[in-house]
C-alpha cells in the first residue's frame, strides 16, 4: 500500500554556502505558486551542518522542511572533536535527518552507530530518513533483498515509532551512475522493504519507502507510475533549483 505524501528529498552532501539560499527559495517560490502542488507533496532539504540553522529559520513558515545528513553517534554532549549530535541539529531547526547513507557506511559506520543514531535522533523528535542498499556485487549475486532485509532488522526495532521512519532504498551501483533499476525489480523489491517493515512493526501499513540513486527531471517519468514508491532522495539534482524543480513537475505532470 503507497502511503498518502510524496516526499522529495535532496541530499546537498557537501554542498552550500550561505548564498546557496537562492536554490531554496526558488524551489520555495515554485511550490507556493503552483496550484498543482499541494499537501500530497513534501518538500526536504538536507543542507550541511553549518546551513541549518539559517535555512531553517528562513523557511520556518514555508513549504520546505530542513534536515541533516547525518549525526555523531553519541548524543547530547561530549568531548568528540568535530562532532554533531542529532540534539544539537534539532536544536538549530532541523525536522528531519538523513542516517546510513552508504557514503556513511563506507566511511565507517556501523549497524551498532546505526541504531543509536536512529534512537537518539527518535528521541530528539527528528524524522529518520534511514538509507539502505545494496552494491553491484550483491545485485549481481542476487543478494538484493537478503542484504536489505538485514540492514533493516540490524538497525530498526519494534519499540521505534514507524510513523516517524522513512526507509530511502539507495542502490549504491544507482548513486551518482545515471543507471537506474528496471521498474520491475524496483517495484518488487519496494513492496519486498514494506513487507519487512511491516514484520518489525507489526503494523498493518508500512513507514514510507523512497527511491534514490541518479533520479533526474528525465527518468523521472519511469517512476511515477510506481505509486508504492513513496517519493525520493535525490543528490546531485538537488543542487540546482531548476533539476530540482523539473522533477517535481514532471513527476505530477
Ligand atoms: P544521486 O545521489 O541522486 O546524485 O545519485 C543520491 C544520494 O546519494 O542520496
Amino acid at each position: 500500500m503507497a502511503n498518502n505524501i510524496k516526499y522529495f528529498i535532496g541530499n546537498w552532501k557537501m554542498f552550500g554556502i550561505p548564498k546557496s539560499i537562492s536554490i531554496l527559495d526558488k524551489i520555495n517560490k515554485f511550490v507556493k505558486s503552483d496550484k498543482k502542488f499541494n499537501k500530497k507533496y513534501k518538500i526536504v532539504i538536507t543542507p550541511p551542518y553549518t546551513l541549518i540553522q539559517s535555512y531553517a529559520k528562513f523557511f520556518s513558515n514555508n513549504k520546505i522542511s530542513i534536515g541533516a545528513q547525518n549525526c555523531y553517534h553519541k548524543d547530547n554532549f561530549g568531548a568528540n572533536t568535530g562532532a554533531i549530535s542529532s540534539l544539537m541539529t534539532k536544536s538549530v531547526g532541523a525536522q528531519y535527518i538523513i542516517i546510513g547513507h552508504s557514503d556513511n557506511r563506507s566511511e565507517g559506520d556501523t549497524d551498532a552507530m546505526l541504531k543509536s543514531k536512529v534512537e537518539n535522533s527518535l528521541n530528539n523528535k527528528l524524522k529518520v530518513v534511514f538509507c539502505i542498499g545494496e552494491n553491484k556485487e550483491h545485485k549481481l549475486g542476487k543478494k538484493t533483498f537478503e542484504v536489505l532485509e538485514k540492514q533493516i532488522k540490524n538497525v530498526l526495532e519494534e519499540k521505534f515509532n514507524f510513523k516517524d521512519i522513512i526507509i530511502a532504498y539507495e542502490p549504491i551501483w544507482s548513486i551518482g551512475t545515471g543507471q537506474i533499476p528496471e521498474a520491475d525489480d524496483l517495484l518488487k523489491t519496494t513492496i519486498f522493504i514494506k513487507k519487512v517493515l511491516r514484520n518489525i512493526f507489526k503494523k498493518k501499513s508500512s513507514s514510507a519507502v523512497l527511491y534514490g540513486g541518479s533520479v533526474d527531471g528525465k527518468n523521472i517519468s519511469q517512476f511515477k507510475k510506481l505509486n508504492e514508491i513513496d517519493g525520493f532522495l535525490i543528490g546531485g539534482a538537488s543542487k540546482s533549483d531548476k533539476n530540482f524543480i523539473d522533477i517535481i513537475k514532471n513527476y505530477y505532470k
